[in-house]
């Protein structure tokens, strides 16, 4: 596992979004996993942004995305469906019958599960599984007492997670009390993992899931097995770690992070966000920073 951290909330939602880019570019055939959640939707901005500015192509990509909830249809606004819609699908050149969710209102829910399992298998598998993580340390809706090797299948929502999610039903009453999601082995077994978590909320949480011991109740502690995981922060997620100093170094100094260390064009010298361009006007960067950066 690698630990990086941001300056800042924008400097790590540009970071995720520059790494997707990269593997879709190495491989335009992509098998993405996408996530959900407040903290992604900076994510798909940028995604969207590099499309439109950078000629990102999603055109031969697939997607599967991690989890959806119980009686809810891809129309409703509530849904995952929806949300992929409003911030991403909708927005670049993917196939709609390239993505993939779980059906929400599917009548047999064990066989909507097994079916979800075999198209990934059938798609070869996910290359890049991006991550986000609830307060209780879930992923996806992997809720305490997830099997570590557990697939795809209904689980029942915490009262954490109904607390964290029933804001934007408009209360915990209307909030569905069971999901389907992709399950921890299905999540490990893809072959690179991103996680991104920001804000304070999210440290403690954070620092147990990397640096704690490897246990069910946290699903995302589960990452620590897989041999290709990615988690990236912000300083304020990023302030309850041991060992903080070394993943800085990591970032700073290991060649590979190269590309990613120079400046982005959406984002000032200090890591906030500057004004996004407008759609089809190409933002002129300052002068002499672009030299000789990669596209990345
Ligand atoms: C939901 C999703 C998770 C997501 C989490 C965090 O519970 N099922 O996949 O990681 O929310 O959401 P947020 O980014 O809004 O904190």
């Amino acid at each position: 596992m690698e630990v990086i951290i941001r300056p800042n909330a924008d400097a790590a939602a540009e970071l995720v979004a520059r790494v997707i880019a990269r593997e879709l570019r190495a491989n335009p055939r992509s098998v993405l996993g996408l996530a959900t959640g407040c903290t992604m939707e900076s994510v798909y901005a940028r995604l969207v942004w590099m499309h439109r500015e950078e000629g990102l192509d999603f055109s031969a990509c697939r997607t599967f995305n991690l989890d959806e909830y119980v009686g809810l249809s891809g129309s409703d606004p509530h849904s995952y469906g929806y949300y992929m819609n409003q911030h991403l699908f909708r927005k670049v050149n993917v196939e709609p019958r390239n993505t993939h969710l779980l059906d929400g209102m599917a009548a047999d829910l064990e066989a909507e599960c097994a079916r979800y399992e075999r198209l990934i298998a059938e798609c070869g598998g996910i290359d890049l599984q991006l991550l986000g993580i609830g307060r209780a340390g879930h992923l996806g809706f992997n809720e305490p007492l997830s099997a570590l090797r557990s697939r795809t299948r209904v689980k029942a929502l915490t009262p954490t997670t109904i607390e964290q999610n029933a804001p934007l039903f408009g209360g915990p009453e209307k909030m569905p009390r069971r999901a389907m999601t992709m399950g921890v082995g299905t999540i490990l077994d893809s072959r690179r993992c991103l996680l991104l978590a920001t804000g304070e909320d999210k440290a403690a949480i954070v620092a147990k899931a990397v640096e704690g011991p490897i246990t069910s109740m946290i699903s995302a502690t589960a990452l620590q097995l897989h041999p290709r995981c990615t988690v990236i922060v912000d300083e304020a997620a990023g302030s309850q770690f041991a060992e903080s100093a070394y993943y800085r170094w990591i970032f700073e100094n290991e060649p590979k992070w190269g590309p990613f260390r120079e400046a982005s064009p959406l984002l000032g010298e200090n890591g906030s966000q500057v004004e996004r361009p407008r759609e089809k006007k190409r933002l002129e960067p300052a002068a002499g920073r672009m030299a000789g950066r990669s596209r990345q």
